[in-house]
C-alpha cells in the first residue's frame, strides 16, 4: 500500500483545525500509522522543500513554518498518495474545489493548512524522513472489507 506525509502545518494549529483535518482522512478510510507534534528547524525545512529553496517565497514559507509546531502524520490506503491530494485540494485555496480541505477551510496560499506529498515515490521518501522505524505502526484495520475490495488490500 502506498504511504503519504501530512503536515498540518502552524496555521492549522493556530486555528484548532488538527481534528477536522484527521477527522477528513478518516472518513475517506485511510489508515494513520504514524502520528506526532515537532517544531521543524531551518535544515529539516530547506531538505523538505529543497524544490522550493531558490523561490521568492521560500524565506516566508520557511519563517511559516517554524513560527510555531506542526502534527506530522504518516498515512496508507491504496493509491493514497493521488486521493489524499484530492482531499486537500489546489495549493492556492481559492481556486481548490469545495469540499476539498483547502476549498473548505482556507484562503491564503502561504496559508494553506496542510502539506501531502505529491507523488508515491515523495510519498515513501516524507514518511521515511520524518518518521523513524519505531514511529511507524503496522496492524490490521478491521474496517478494510468495507473500503477495499480484495485485490486492492493485497
Ligand atoms: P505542499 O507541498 O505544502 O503540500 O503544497 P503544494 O504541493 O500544493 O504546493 P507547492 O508548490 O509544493 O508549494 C509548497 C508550499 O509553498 C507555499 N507556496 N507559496 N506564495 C506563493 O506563491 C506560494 N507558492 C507556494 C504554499 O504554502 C505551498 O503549500
Ligand atoms: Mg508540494
Amino acid at each position: 500500500m502506498e504511504r503519504t506525509l501530512i503536515i498540518a502545518k502552524p496555521d492549522a494549529i493556530q486555528r484548532g483545525l488538527i481534528g477536522e483535518i484527521i477527522t477528513r482522512l478518516e472518513r475517506k478510510g485511510l489508515k494513520l500509522i504514524g502520528i506526532k507534534m515537532s517544531s521543524l528547524d531551518q535544515t529539516m525545512l530547506r531538505d523538505h522543500y529543497a524544490e522550493h529553496v531558490d523561490k521568492s517565497f521560500y524565506k516566508g514559507l520557511e519563517e511559516f513554518m517554524k513560527s510555531s509546531p506542526v502534527v506530522l502524520m504518516a498515512w496508507e490506503g491504496y493509491e493514497c498518495v493521488e486521493s489524499v491530494r484530492t482531499l486537500v485540494g489546489a495549493t492556492n485555496p481559492r481556486q481548490a474545489s469545495p469540499g476539498s480541505i483547502r476549498g473548505d477551510l482556507a484562503i491564503g496560499t502561504g496559508r494553506n493548512l496542510i502539506h501531502a506529498s505529491d507523488s508515491k515515490k515523495s510519498g515513501e521518501a516524507e514518511v521515511a524522513n520524518f518518521f523513524g522505524p519505531d514511529e511507524l505502526f503496522a496492524y490490521d484495520k478491521s474496517e478494510y472489507v468495507h473500503i477495499y475490495e480484495e485485490s486492492e488490500r493485497a
